[in-house]
């Protein structure tokens, strides 16, 4: 049965296969639908510091703001495991700069999937911050 993600997912897929995971050994592929309608996909980046590892979500959406995207209707996730991953906190908040009502598309390799909404995996990301209180 073909659902509305299934490309999405692909695409997660395909970047999964370039992640850099020499310490985990855990690839994870994500892969972003703008506005616009086009597609980028990244994939983990990890280093020697493991504190500077880059997930997959957070390199997917560099990508698109690289390439001009600032506008994001849903992110796929993929990565090998018995139930579908979610977004790290990290990367919850760098999602929601963007598209705090993002759809998040989590996938497993072998095909399992769940569908939920950014706002509910953090809720009010912007409250208490810079622009959102009064500064002396
Ligand atoms: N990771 C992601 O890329 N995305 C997630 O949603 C969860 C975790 C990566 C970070 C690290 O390279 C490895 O998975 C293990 O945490």
């Amino acid at each position: 049965m073909y659902t509305q993600f299934d490309g999405l997912i692909r695409s997660s897929l395909k970047g999964r296969l370039r992640g850099y995971v020499p310490y985990s050994k855990f690839a994870v592929g994500a892969a972003v639908q703008c506005k616009s309608g086009a597609v980028f996909a990244g994939s983990n980046i990890e280093n020697i510091s493991y504190g500077l590892t880059i997930c997959a979500e957070r390199v997917a959406i560099g990508s698109a703001v690289a390439a001009g995207e600032r506008e994001f209707v849903a992110i796929a996730v993929v990565a090998d495991t018995i139930e579908p991953i979610a977004p790290c906190g990290a990367c919850r908040q760098f999602l929601a700069e963007f598209s705090p009502d993002l759809v998040i598309v989590s996938a497993t390799v072998a095909g399992d999937r769940k569908i939920e909404n950014l706002s509910n995996l953090l809720p009010d990301p912007k409250r208490g911050i810079l622009k959102n209180v009064h500064i002396r």
